[in-house]
């Protein structure tokens, strides 16, 4: 294997490595993602298929990442190169860059509106009575107004990117996390005391299992991969910033934790308001979380600088949560240019996020500005919710198949398993690990996907 270069970026301390990498999986995909996934499954019996899938599937690739990017200490690329030098594992680091500029088109877009409705927020429009429909029409509905939002955040992205690991990304996942944690925490109080709010509750609760099939599998497979940032090789590049003396094991277990908690009260905050607001599971599309977390807001006393503070503190909270996410998105390929192409940071990521930003402009006009966008013609999905299918989740699947097949098998789990011991001479897990990555997530992915290709050939 080739020396790492001296000149890569490491983490200042073993929080910071934890944080950062909390900090790229707790984002939209939790706030956003899991609440309109698990509504447009059918609720309680997806949680509990998403959670066996976090904890089966995801947890422990996401320790097989961190332990290629440690070894390594390569992006996606450069790291299956380091790892299978010749072979064609580097196109997994390939799919990875491509996910990343992909999902980050998008990911913009839905952060913008995050920066929008902290000035909606902040000028007083939260008030009861609001009409919440109107107000996400006014952002999303209008090509200016959602592509210049969009413009901003990619570029709010850019500026961290630059700024480098320890500066850039380990400053800012700092500060704020623990401040989005407390606010949820504060609306799920609020929504559980709204009236109407138990049939919310049994939704997002009580598991109606005749509603799991093949597609609910895939949904909270791939959500799993997406929120937790994986298959596309973030926490490879993540934990190649990693030191020796960093732990891998507990640093996923805490990851796994957070993101999966930050989710879990997400669910209890939209669930209980969405029911109070008299409004359809399944039918809000990528608008829902929006529209009903400014109803949520709404009702927060005294009018109107309940709705104003708690607006404007949890959508800056979001929004940050959205930046330390979207950062590791564009850091990916960033790396890559930077590690193996010799480009410069600065143009590496200046690049790819104006690539990115134009890739986003369908996704910033399908939620009403462009009508055939807003319901793809023979697909009946917007094409925002259709590029997140096929790169937030297919692509992530595939990728994270492959990411186990590779450490399970042709790298091999021992070699795996003695990175992982490297820094204090344990691995607990060590047995169930082997076994769950070598077995149970390829296994599981390959049956998933082979039945629901059967069944589209209508089998
Ligand atoms: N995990 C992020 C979220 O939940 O919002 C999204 C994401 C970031 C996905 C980085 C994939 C990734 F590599």
């Amino acid at each position: 294997m080739e020396s790492a270069s001296p000149a890569r970026g490491q983490w200042g301390s073993k929080l910071a490595f934890i944080l950062a990498s909390a900090g790229s999986a707790i984002g939209l995909g939790n706030i956003w993602g899991f609440p309109t996934i698990t509504s447009a499954n059918g609720g309680a019996a997806f949680v509990v298929v998403y959670l066996l899938a976090v904890a089966l599937i995801g947890a422990p690739v996401m320790l097989a990442e961190f332990v290629i990017g440690r070894r390594t200490q390569r992006n996606p690329v450069g790291a299956f190169r380091a790892l299978a030098p010749g072979t064609a594992w580097v196109v997994v680091g390939g799919l990875g860059v491509l996910a990343g500029v992909m999902i980050l088109s998008f990911y913009s877009v839905i952060a913008g509106w995050t920066l929008a409705y902290i000035i909606k927020a902040a000028s007083g429009e939260f008030v009861a009575g609001a009409d919440t429909g109107a107000i996400f029409s006014s952002v999303a509905g209008s090509a200016p107004v959602a592509i210049g939002w969009h413009f901003a955040f990619m570029a709010l992205t850019v500026l961290v990117v630059i700024g480098g690991v320890k500066n850039g990304i380990e400053r800012w996942t700092k500060v704020l996390m623990p401040g989005l944690f407390a606010i949820l925490l504060l609306l799920v109080v609020r929504a559980v005391t709204l009236s109407g709010a138990g049939p919310g509750l049994e939704f997002y609760l009580r598991p109606d299992f005749s509603r799991i099939d093949g597609g609910v599998i895939l949904a909270a497979i791939g959500q799993a991969f997406f929120s937790l940032s994986l298959g596309m090789g973030a926490m490879i590049t993540y934990g190649s910033y990693m030191t020796k003396d960093d732990d891998l094991e507990t640093s996923a277990g805490w990851v796994v934790a957070l993101d999966t908690s930050v989710a879990l009260l997400a669910g209890l905050v939209i669930f209980p308001t969405l029911f109070h607001a008299g409004l359809e599971p399944g039918a809000g599309g990528p608008g829902m979380v929006f529209v009903v977390l400014t109803s949520l807001l709404s009702t927060i006393p005294p009018e109107p600088w309940g709705g104003t503070i708690f607006g404007v503190l949890f959508f800056l909270l979001l929004m940050v949560a959205a930046l330390t996410s979207s950062i590791s998105l564009l850091e990916v390929a960033t790396a890559w240019l930077v590690d193996d192409k010799g480009v410069s940071r600065k143009k590496a990521s200046i690049g790819l996020a104006a690539l990115a930003f134009v890739i986003g402009i369908p996704s910033a006009l399908a939620n009403g500005a462009v009508p055939w966008l807003s319901s793809l013609p023979g697909i009946g999905m917007d094409f925002l919710s259709f590029l997140f299918m096929i790169f937030g989740q297919y692509a992530l699947v595939v990728g994270a198949l492959l990411i186990s097949v590779f450490t399970g098998w042709v790298w091999g789990v021992k070699n795996a398993a003695d990175e992982v011991r490297s820094n204090d001479g344990k691995f607990s897990f060590e047995k169930a690990w082997s076994f769950l990555i070598r077995f149970l997530c390829p296994v599981a992915i390959v049956i998933l996907l082979g039945y629901l290709l059967w069944q589209q050939l209508g089998g």
